[in-house]
């Protein structure tokens, strides 16, 4: 475990201490004075029980009613203060894990394509996961344990100056002191031994899962003896390590006791000194006992909320790494939003790797005039889609640069530029929700109307009334309940609805039959008529009216051209037109 710094929890101030909140500010004062008063409270009830002694031993037939009942009152009083306390921080709290997590959160989506594709998605949430629930660990134990006691460690020293003289808080002092150095310390020395516990602990949970995952296999090679014994070298470990973590646990509980008693003896020798020289009452002696017995209750738990502070600090510290993460494709300062004038789009001499050691587009130049369709095509891998992510800014160019209506897309906003672009991607994910949500996506103040519009425009109304539940189906998990072509048409009908003015489609009909695909290219190419379009496309048949076409080689442009110079050119589009016409009438000959 690495040491937290400091500086995790300074982060932290702002969301606890918000400037623009004037009303979470007031909860921090309002449960601030709610713990010294609560504290104040307890703190009178070892006098009250100083007065209630030394009453009975001096009127031994009385029974001091109002001292009892002011003793109960007090007790009553502070727990009310406590609670209090307890109510008004939950919501300072509560606020700044949200506000946490929702900068996180924000964040996360600023960051560009290259970040998420090399992170695991499953690992940021466990990051946010832990840091937010780390934040309510470390305001809890702040806030419940850690304050409060030393608040009532300055509060029970001044008390006993003031009522019994220096001494008294001098050894309290000391004692508070030794016991908190030597729980922090052996604490310290202990995790190693808690740490090598918990991991063990999830080595052997580990080891049975796998095990009983591969029930076949330990069946095939009668394997069940190797199982059980692999099985219990990993508990023995975690036995091994849990009788050493108790161990160290009854060395912590030893010295805090040893410690606790010295006090306590010093005390009582000085108390009882009091007594002999009549300075002091019995009441007084057991009033400094309470005092100091009511201060170890809550010490008696430091160290386990030492090593959870420090643990939660940790886990803030990896959450607010992610905060630190340099955004790599950002607005340059006062980018202001592109301006339309009907869409050319301009590759200029553009070069680009995803990784430096592998270039993926080489000094490529093209121009796509306004309103007109350039269709792409070319080998798996060539960098096609690559084409359409650097048109949407998901990265920027390595070289050369890109042009929409004379501007750089990199000195616009990156926002207004992909509002112009409605793109349908060549693997389409869904969201976890019905598929009304996923297409109203699009627009989200669209209406019931022009949603199912869109869906016809798709293809895909007819096939939604067939289902049971029609817009209201769930979709799965990534949209894995639809079937290829279902998802495709879904991205064609939320893209539709979006109405942008420059349509990118990267094989958007790719997993759909001939029909399907030769019925929805035609309401495309209505609806894209005049609208700059550039299209990625496997299936040549798919694009001969493209008013320009690019053959794609490893990132360099081999052939250019419309359908007809380029098959008398008799090139590489030539012989894939030959091939895929062969294959179709394969196809049918089938069919
Ligand atoms: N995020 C990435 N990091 C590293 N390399 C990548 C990344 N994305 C794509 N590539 C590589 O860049 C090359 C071009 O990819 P691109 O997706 O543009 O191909 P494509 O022409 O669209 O192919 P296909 O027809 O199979 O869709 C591929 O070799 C691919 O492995
Ligand atoms: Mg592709």
């Amino acid at each position: 475990m690495s040491t937290p710094k400091f500086t995790t929890f300074r982060k932290l101030w702002p969301s606890l201490w918000p400037q623009c909140m004037p009303g979470v500010r007031w909860r921090v004062i309002v449960a601030s004075a709610a713990l010294i008063l609560s504290k104040i409270v307890l703190l009178t009830t070892p006098l009250v029980w100083k007065y209630v002694v030394d009453d009975l031993l001096a009127n031994p037939k009385v029974i001091p009613y109002t001292l009892i009942l002011f003793y109960g009152a007090a007790r009553l009083i502070s727990s009310l203060f406590s609670e209090v306390r307890d109510a008004v921080f939950a919501q300072v709290s509560q606020r700044a894990l949200r506000q946490v997590g929702v900068k996180v959160f924000d964040h996360l989506h600023r960051l560009s394509l290259r970040f998420h594709l090399d992170r695991q998605t499953g690992g940021i949430t466990r990051i946010i996961e832990r840091g937010t629930k780390s934040i309510e660990t470390l305001l809890t134990f702040l806030t419940f344990s850690i304050l409060p006691t030393f608040v009532e460690i300055v509060l029970v020293c001044g008390t006993l100056w003031w009522f019994y003289g220096f001494s008294f808080s001098v050894i309290i002092l000391v004692t508070m002191a030794a016991y908190i150095f030597y729980t922090l310390k052996l604490t310290e020395w202990r995790i190693h031994y808690v740490r090598s516990m918990n991991t063990n602990d999830n080595q052997a949970q580990t080891k049975a899962i796998d095990s009983l995952l591969n029930y076949e296999t330990v069946k095939y090679f009668s394997n069940e003896a190797h199982e059980k014994n692999r099985f219990d070298a990993a508990l023995r470990q975690y036995e091994i390590a849990a009788v050493k973590s108790k161990i160290s646990l009854s060395y912590l509980n030893i010295g805090q006791a040893f410690i606790m008693s010295l006090g306590l003896i010093a005390v009582m020798i000085v108390a009882s000194r009091g007594i002999t020289q009549n300075t002091m009452t019995t009441g007084d002696l057991i009033a400094v006992n309470i005092f100091l017995i009511q201060l170890a209750v809550p010490l008696f738990n430091l160290g386990f909320a030492y090593r959870e502070i420090k643990l939660a600090l940790v886990n803030l510290e990896e959450m607010f790494h992610l905060l630190d993460e340099p955004q790599d494709i950002k607005d340059i300062s006062n980018a202001k939003p592109i301006a339309f004038h009907g869409g050319k789009i301009v590759f200029d001499n553009v070069s680009f790797a995803y990784q430096s050691d592998r270039p993926i587009l080489m000094n490529l130049s093209f121009t796509v005039p306004a309103g007109k369709t350039l269709a792409v095509v070319g080998t798996s891998g060539a960098g096609k889609s690559t084409l359409s992510r650097l048109l949407f800014r998901f990265y920027d160019v390595s070289a050369g640069s890109i042009l929409i209506d004379n501007q750089d897309i990199r000195h616009v906003t990156q926002t207004s530029v992909r509002d112009l672009i409605g793109m349908v991607p060549q693997d389409t994910v869904l969201f976890n929700d019905t598929i009304l949500y996923n297409i109203a996506y699009g627009r989200p103040d669209a209406t019931q109307y022009e949603i199912e519009q869109a869906a016809k425009q798709a293809r895909l109304h007819d096939f939604i009334q067939s289902l049971p539940q029609g817009y209201e189906t769930r979709v799965g998990e990534r949209g894995l309940k639809l079937s290829g072509g279902e998802k495709q048409r879904v991205a064609i009908a939320r893209m539709l609805l979006k109405q942008p003015k420059i349509f990118v489609f990267d094989e958007a009909t790719s997993a759909l039959d001939t029909r399907t695909e030769k019925e929805i290219q035609e309401n495309l190419k209505v609806i894209s008529n005049h609208h700059t379009t550039l299209i990625i496309a496997h299936r040549l048949s798919t694009i001969i009216d493209a008013d320009d076409i690019l053959v794609l080689e490893e990132g360099q442009i081999a052939e250019q051209g419309n359908h007809e110079t380029l098959l008398l050119k008799g090139g590489l589009y030539a012989a894939m037109w030959q091939r895929q016409q062969s294959q179709q009438n394969n196809d049918q000959s089938y069919a």
